[in-house]
């Protein structure tokens, strides 16, 4: 790794702001470097100008706080237009009997916010309209990690069911798992590992008709999906429109391209909303009140976030989303293609796992990944189980998929009868 500064101790005297800037040029040297296109995981990109955009946006709101929008009304009324924006575009505008004006929601810092928002929110509601004083949720094992978190911060006890072999949520023993004790039953649209989208109308009829409510993840899908099914890529309901899905969240700093810092959760009505944001006066300083987890909020985010849903507009967004998956097709159709290689399941959108195919059994997922890098340093999360690697496909990938997809026919043919296989068969997703 680089050195930072060099003996870790605030510095006696300050350093000239150009020299303080080439000292962390220096120290991103092991980076990897996305701007290429050569990483497929944590950076989304839709291109250098929408990328100046979010700095200049970000740079404009670096000092304010988003605690108080009455001191900074600006804010208030970029996180009103996101949340009005996003309701329409996750089918708040397709909900039976005006049930869309009921719809309300809030800005978080990210995707794993949002679902420790919908846990703690299910909770409270289980503790104060049904007297749970034990809560449990019932999850598919292919919903995100961050689920566990949130089971761990909030005494909710997590029941992971094991998915199908197609790896949807198998919605049924999800079914079997819900008790008097359930308050809340989970649906990824689509999942991370695989790229799945759950069968959410079945699993939301299954929670209305158990009186207990129903989140759908569409952290990753919520920015891409709407856009994949207006272009006709993509058939299943997902979103609010589907009867039962009491809450939804849609990270806007994934498929959205916006800055780092931003997601945004729905909830079905306003009753529901209410149980989210936190008040108190018990202390010196008078009447707090604050929507979400933080309580100084960083600017930045929500004005890179505004200004690109208004810099883009549903035409550039439909553009992304056609980029994103001619790119994600292509690479989808050389694995499936190439002996050897095969996806994880029947990924929906255009996020997906793929690696050596189980019933060939010549080539090692991990090995492969290995080659990937040394031949073109591509880039791909490990993960297990199974052994795949993870694909996050975004519009910045198209101009770069024709040589990936020669890469992978490459490499595979090299890999097939070599009998290698990578010793470190570690898979660590985030920061272990
Ligand atoms: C389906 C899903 N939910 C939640 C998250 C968590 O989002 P974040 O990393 O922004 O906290 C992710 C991240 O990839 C995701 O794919």
């Amino acid at each position: 790794m680089a050195d930072g500064f060099p003996d870790n101790r605030l510095p006696e005297h300050g350093t000239e702001a150009d020299e303080v800037l080439a000292r962390m040029q220096e120290l991103r040297v092991d980076d990897r470097d996305w701007r290429g296109g050569r990483v497929f995981s944590l950076v989304y990109s839709a291109g250098d100008q929408v990328h100046e955009l979010l700095e200049r946006a970000a740079n404009l709101y670096s000092a304010e706080n988003a605690l108080n929008t009455m001191v900074f009304p600006s804010l208030g009324w970029m996180q009103n237009d996101i949340v009005t924006i996003t309701t329409g575009l996750l089918g708040g505008d397709r909900m039976p009997d005006g049930e869309g004006e009921g719809v309300r929601g809030f800005l978080t810092s990210g995707g794993t916010e949002s679902l420790l928002q919908a846990t703690k929110t299910a909770r409270d509601w289980g503790r104060t309209r049904r007297g749970i004083d034990r809560p449990n949720m019932v999850l598919a094992t292919s919903a995100h990690a961050a689920f566990e978190k949130a089971a761990h911060y909030f005494d909710v006890e997590s029941r992971r069911i094991a998915v199908r072999s197609d790896f949807t949520a198998d919605v049924d023993a999800m079914a079997d798992a819900v008790d008097d004790h359930t308050v809340l039953m989970v649906g990824s649209a689509p999942s991370y590992p695989q790229g799945v989208i759950d069968p959410i109308p079945t699993l939301a009829a299954i929670a209305a008709d158990r009186g207990v409510l129903c989140h759908v993840d569409a952290c990753l899908g919520g920015f891409i999906l709407p856009f994949l099914d207006r272009l006709g890529y993509q058939t299943k309901s997902w979103d609010l429109s589907v009867p039962g899905v009491t809450s939804i969240s849609a990270d806007l700093h994934k498929y959205g391209y916006a800055s780092k810092g931003i997601s945004v959760i729905l909830y079905r009505t306003p009753e529901l909303a209410r149980l989210q944001p936190f008040i108190t006066s018990n202390w010196l300083g008078g009447l707090y009140g604050s929507p979400s987890m933080a309580g100084t909020r960083p600017a930045g985010p929500i004005a890179a976030g505004w200004a690109v849903l208004q810099y883009l507009g549903m035409d550039g967004y439909l553009r992304l989303a056609e980029d994103t998956h001619a790119a994600a097709t292509a690479a989808k159709a050389t694995i499936t293609g190439t002996p050897g290689l095969a996806l994880r399941g029947s990924p929906d959108a255009t996020v997906f796992a793929f690696g050596g195919d189980p019933d060939d059994g010549r080539i090692d997922t991990f090995a492969l990944g290995d080659a990937l890098a040394e031949r073109g340093g591509w880039f791909f999360d490990r993960q297990s189980p199974p052994d795949s690697l993870h694909a996050t496909v975004h519009a910045g990938h198209r101009a770069v998929i024709d040589e990936l997809c020669a890469d992978l026919t490459a490499v595979t043919g090299e890999l097939l009868d070599s009998g290698k296989r990578a010793e470190d068969r570690s898979t660590t997703y985030g920061t272990a």
